[in-house]
């Protein structure tokens, strides 16, 4: 048996708030629509709350909300130190923040620092400025290689398709030097050795601390830094790189980027409060992700290995282990996650499986459509989620994922909206299916209770809902007790009374190669099925499952949580 009982547990309220959160991500665009446009908003957010508060979160993780021409939906920013139009004013954001406190939840922002959007006023006095300016240093400008520099800098391609290499026209009007952009051409890398940048970046951080926000949740954290010399990645023919690389890049995980995150660190902790940061680093293996989390770094790192885990027992099993230890040499909580704006919803993951490169995150790279079984892939998330909540640490969930939502595959492609569908030459349908508007309500109208606007139908929202949405509202789900939104709710509140849950102990119940299960302090137990129908340890009281029971037995794909004799 292996345990993590070494941990020693105490009670909730001494322990950092951001080691045993259950922090809810929104993606602003499509949460709610307070204003009538089809795209959600910050006062749509707000009219919400009570939703959150009766869901039984702790924290809230609101997608880019900064101005930007939206060519990435936000994560191209045009100015970090205010509130796009479309989405409200910065009284709105203060307003949220403030009554997301007094209703006892916690507000996370994204913050972009790798790259900033083409029209940030930064690049576009780049773009007039010369070769060596100042303007031109706060980003990744290169000549070219060649006779006339008509060649890119050097082989690295962006993560959404084709070179990360753009040429500009200079002054003269003839084609000059290169940026870098290792995402969408509308996204210039930031250069990361220059002063202003770290200043400015600093500031923004005070800016909204200043505004009350309790912490950030770090775009590309691992990315910020380059290998010096910028040089080729290791391939003859390098294909666009996946975020969780299975291979040392000269992009990711530098040592430089903990440089930052260690004077960051002096910024959050010189706020009240316990702010605190979570990083996107898309790092393999586990003990890289630590590193981001020692006591003067980050307090949470995105756990990508559990994202990406098959729907198996040994894999997923081999990964807990393999966090929890390496997390556990630096003192730092685990942060699980299943679900967020770029990946294919968990529902359809654990059904198809992931397909064979490393990240697998998005709908080109899944198995075949046509063998889906959304039953056994919903069985299947019920059961993750059960599994994810017992775990020791904290746990991100995405919006629609307690609705069991599952990933959209009919947007018509003249609706596709991903930079990845456009930059893979239209093969890679990208990550629009798992971020249309959320239904609240059964009824069409006003695109499934999205929007304000009576009027608007559902095919008229910002990403078009299909005809089925409603089936999934949350109306729907409300007072349905056997509905996933309710099991959230259940698992939630349970997590919250039980001390020995969150952050804490565990050990390992050795139960076959089909099983998971484990034990947390107050006699607590989470067994998980994935192989044939099972027994349950005599005498033990069942608090929840993510499906019904068999008589008392466990069936496949079915997740409980026991209270032990
Ligand atoms: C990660 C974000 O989650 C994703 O949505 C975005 O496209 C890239 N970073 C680039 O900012």
């Amino acid at each position: 048996m292996q345990t993590q009982s070494a941990m020693t547990l105490l009670p909730r309220s001494e322990r950092k708030w951001w080691r045993d959160a259950v922090t809810y991500q929104i993606y602003i665009r499509s949460f709610a629509d307070a204003n009538g446009d089809g795209k959600g908003d910050v006062e749509g957010i707000r009219s919400r709350l009570p939703y959150l508060k009766k869901l039984g979160i702790d924290a809230i993780w609101i997608t880019p909300w900064y101005p930007s021409p939206q060519n990435d939906h936000g994560y191209d920013v045009s100015n970090y130190m205010d509130i796009e139009t479309d989405y409200g004013t910065l009284a709105d954001a203060e307003r949220l923040i403030k009554e997301a406190h007094e209703m006892g939840m916690r507000i996370i922002v994204d913050i972009v620092p790798n790259h900033t959007s083409d029209q940030h006023a930064w690049f576009q006095a780049a773009l007039k400025a010369a070769p060596g300016s100042k303007e031109r240093a706060r980003y990744m400008f290169k000549d070219g290689k060649g006779e006339n520099g008509e060649l890119p800098p050097n082989n690295w391609n962006a993560v959404f398709g084709g070179s990360a290499w753009q040429r500009v026209t200079e002054a003269d009007g003839k084609l000059g030097q290169w940026y870098l952009h290792l995402f969408a051409v509308e996204q210039p890398d930031l250069n990361w050795e220059n002063e202003e940048v770290k200043s400015h970046l600093k500031d923004v951080l005070r800016f909204w601390l200043d505004r009350g926000v309790d912490g950030f949740r770090i775009d590309v954290a691992h990315g910020m830094v380059k290998a010096e010399g910028l040089p080729d990645v290791p391939k003859e023919d390098p294909s666009n790189p996946d975020l969780l690389a299975a291979i040392a890049m000269p992009f990711w995980d530098q040592d430089g980027v903990h440089e930052i995150y260690r004077e960051w660190r002096k910024i959050f902790d010189s706020y009240e409060g316990d702010r605190m940061a979570v990083a996107e680093a898309w790092v393999s293996p586990s003990s890289r992700i630590a590193r981001y989390l020692r006591h003067d770094e980050l307090a949470n790192s995105f756990n990508f290995e559990f994202l990406t885990s098959q729907w198996d027992a040994k894999n997923l099993k081999k990964n807990i282990d393999s966090s929890l230890s390496a997390i556990q040499e630096v003192g730092a909580p685990a942060s699980w996650v299943f679900n967020n704006h770029d990946v294919v919803r968990s529902v359809d993951r654990f059904d198809l499986g992931l397909g064979s490169g490393s990240q697998e995150t998005t709908l080109q790279r899944q198995g075949d459509p046509a063998k889906l079984d959304i039953a056994r892939g919903t069985r299947r998330a019920r059961a993750g989620a059960l599994l994810m909540l017992a775990l020791p640490g904290g746990a991100y969930i995405y919006q629609g994922e307690e609705l069991a939502l599952p990933e959209v595959r009919d947007i018509p492609e003249d609706r596709l909206t991903d930079p990845r569908w456009r930059m893979s030459n239209y093969k890679d349908r990208g990550r629009d299916g798992c971020r249309v508007p959320l239904p609240w309500n059964t009824n069409s109208a006003a695109a499934f209770g999205f929007s304000i606007n009576k009027d608007l139908k559902p095919e008229q929202a910002w990403l078009p809902q299909s005809s089925w949405w409603g089936s999934f509202s949350v109306e729907m789900q409300d007072t349905n007790k056997a509905s996933t939104l309710n099991m959230y709710r259940a698992a939630l509140a349970i997590r919250k009374a039980e001390n020995g849950l969150g952050d804490g102990p565990m050990s390992w119940i050795e139960a076959g190669d089909k099983i998971i299960a484990f034990t947390r302090p107050g006699n607590f137990a989470c067994y998980v099925n994935f192989g044939n129908e099972i027994a349950l340890p005599e005498s033990a009281a069942v608090l929840l499952s993510s499906g019904a029971l068999n008589q008392g037995k466990l069936p496949t794909d079915t997740a409980v949580w026991l209270r032990l004799p």
